[in-house]
């Protein structure tokens, strides 16, 4: 897709441009999504079955109102130099695994990218352009990661980003997949920018 179809509104960081994810965007994202289901599909609760178009796009229908009601912020992640979607990261204080930490509910980063473009440093850099505007924006300053405990490099992005590790703790029933075991673990980062 070129990029002046992509939409007017983006934060752009050295490598990307971070789109509000939107219905346009379905066929894309869910090409990515198909593409890369086998490294997806062990860490991210949304990847439990191959998702149709159709499903993206309601999905996308329901978090392009939330971004614009600026109450969650998930962004189709552009890469500059191919011109091309690569994954998605967001930013959101409804999908919080965490119990509020003195009163606040810190926005929870999550972040996936397409096979092909992982460990050139991407996700962090989606996710430091994504926690900054947040930060400026909505003058938030709390922010949390929570990865499966055995995802090695999703933690890595959170030590990457200054994240600190609190806990392992069990995940939520609210974001467990049904093929899940019981107990799964997860470990918590907590970002405090106060
Ligand atoms: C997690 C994910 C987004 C990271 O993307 P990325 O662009 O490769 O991340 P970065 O390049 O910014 O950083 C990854 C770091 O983890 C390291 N890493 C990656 N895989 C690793 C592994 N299996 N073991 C150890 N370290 C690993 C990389 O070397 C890199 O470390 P560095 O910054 O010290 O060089 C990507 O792997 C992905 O899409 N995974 C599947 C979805 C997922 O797990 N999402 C997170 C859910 S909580």
């Amino acid at each position: 897709m070129a990029s002046e179809n992509v939409g007017a509104f983006y934060i752009e960081t050295d490598r990307l441009k971070l789109f509000p994810a939107q219905p346009k965007f379905s066929k894309d994202i869910n090409g990515l999504v198909l593409d890369s289901f086998d490294t997806l599909h062990p860490w991210m609760s949304f990847a439990q079955h191959r998702p149709t178009v159709d499903e993206t796009e309601g999905f996308f229908k329901m978090v392009y109102e939330n971004f614009l009601d600026k109450k969650g912020f998930h962004m189709a992640v552009f890469l500059k130099s191919e011109n091309k979607f690569i994954g998605m990261v967001s930013a959101d204080e409804r999908n919080c695994p965490v119990e509020p930490i003195e009163g606040t509910i810190p926005y929870d980063v999550g972040y996936w990218l397409h096979k092909c473009y992982t460990g050139r440093g991407y996700a962090s850099e989606a996710a430091r352009g994504l926690i900054k505007y947040i930060q400026e924006e909505m003058k938030v300053d709390l922010f949390s990661i929570c990865c499966l405990e055995k995802n090695v490099a999703s933690s890595k992005v959170a030590e990457n980003l200054n994240f600190r590790y609190i806990s392992t703790s069990d995940l939520p029933l609210a974001h467990k997949r049904s093929d899940w075991p019981v107990r799964v673990l997860c470990k918590v980062y907590i970002l405090d920018l106060k």
